[in-house]
């Protein structure tokens, strides 16, 4: 959805844009590719796409930053910006993370069990061999809506006494092992609980809704914000939060007058977007992709 992302954010010639999510540079690219005399800030948290990305801008007026967008708003009062014309945010992990053994996202490949996106902090080895049951339970549960949840947890507990689980091809074994053969039909037994863990290490979800919020209050009127989420936990915050910026009067429906004073901050200029089949069939990660646009009054 890479042209479609950037047609909705309505890119103005002179205006400031940032790519929350900069990763490989494509819809950089194509930002700015329409934005003459304009600013882009690109920003990624992780320091091989930032690296990618300097050699890719240099020479043009992109402002390269490595950070969490979630501090969208140091990023920017650092910048001295003062508001944006245009957000894009296209969460999750990219192909390259994916397809880096050595970043340890992958149940395709046998590496270091890593999953950070910011190459630093805590990694999957740490939280599965440190986490008791019951919380990488929740976890699995929470974030990769795994229903064998229990016994995949219990099964990481067993293996871990006997050695640490350092590597991903282990993990990926002992998840096989937890889970029955029939349900093994629905695609690789491990999908899940990766999803689960990398959401967990890289804290993708807890703090979603506030960071999108803060994304919209960095728009300047008549600005537009676009996200692109991979999976409905994340597209749900980001419904809800756009809906809450939708609504006006809040008062009872039997209030004569509105003692609210609420309006609305913002309007949804389409529904969700989804890629067309030409599209998945090209590029079959991009399956479970959802485009949400929200513009600001
Ligand atoms: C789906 S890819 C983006 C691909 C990009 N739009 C392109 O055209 O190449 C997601 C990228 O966002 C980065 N990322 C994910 N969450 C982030 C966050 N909270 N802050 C900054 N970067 C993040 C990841 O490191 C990854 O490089």
């Amino acid at each position: 959805m890479l042209r479609e992302a950037v047609d909705a954010l309505n890119v103005r010639p002179g205006g400031t844009y940032i790519d929350c999510t900069a990763g490989g540079g494509g819809h950089s690219a194509e930002i700015l590719g329409r934005l003459p005399g304009g600013r882009l800030i690109a920003i990624d948290r992780d320091p091989q796409a930032v690296a990618a990305l300097q050699k890719r801008f240099s020479g043009s007026f992109v402002t390269i930053v490595n950070d969490n967008f979630f501090n969208i708003k140091n990023i920017l009062s650092n910048l001295d910006i003062d508001g944006a014309d245009g957000i894009l945010a296209d969460l999750g992990v990219s192909s390259h993370q994916l397809d880096t053994p050595e970043r340890g996202f992958s149940y395709h490949h046998d590496a270091p069990l890593d999953m950070r996106m910011s190459m630093s902090g805590r990694s999957a080895a740490d939280v599965v061999n440190t986490l008791p049951q019951k919380e990488l339970q929740r976890i699995i549960y929470a974030y990769g809506e795994e229903k064998y949840a229990p016994s995949i947890a219990r099964g990481i507990v067993r293996e871990r006494e006997k050695e640490p689980v350092m590597t991903t091809g282990r993990l990926a074994d002992i998840i096989g092992s937890c889970v029955p053969a029939a349900a093994r039909r629905g695609g690789h037994p491990a999908r899940k609980t990766f999803q689960a863990l990398r959401i967990e290490v890289n804290g993708e979800l807890e703090l979603l809704g506030t960071a999108v919020s803060d994304l919209f209050g960095c728009l300047k009127s008549g600005g537009r914000l676009g996200v692109i989420t991979f999976h409905s936990l994340e597209d749900r915050t980001v419904k809800k939060v756009f809906a809450s910026y939708c609504v006006g009067c809040t008062c009872p429906p039997d209030f004569p007058v509105c003692v609210c004073g609420k309006k609305p901050q913002g309007f949804l200029p389409f529904r969700a977007k989804t890629p067309g089949e030409a599209e998945i069939a090209e590029n079959p990660r991009s399956r479970s992709a959802k485009l949400r646009v929200i513009e600001k009054y």
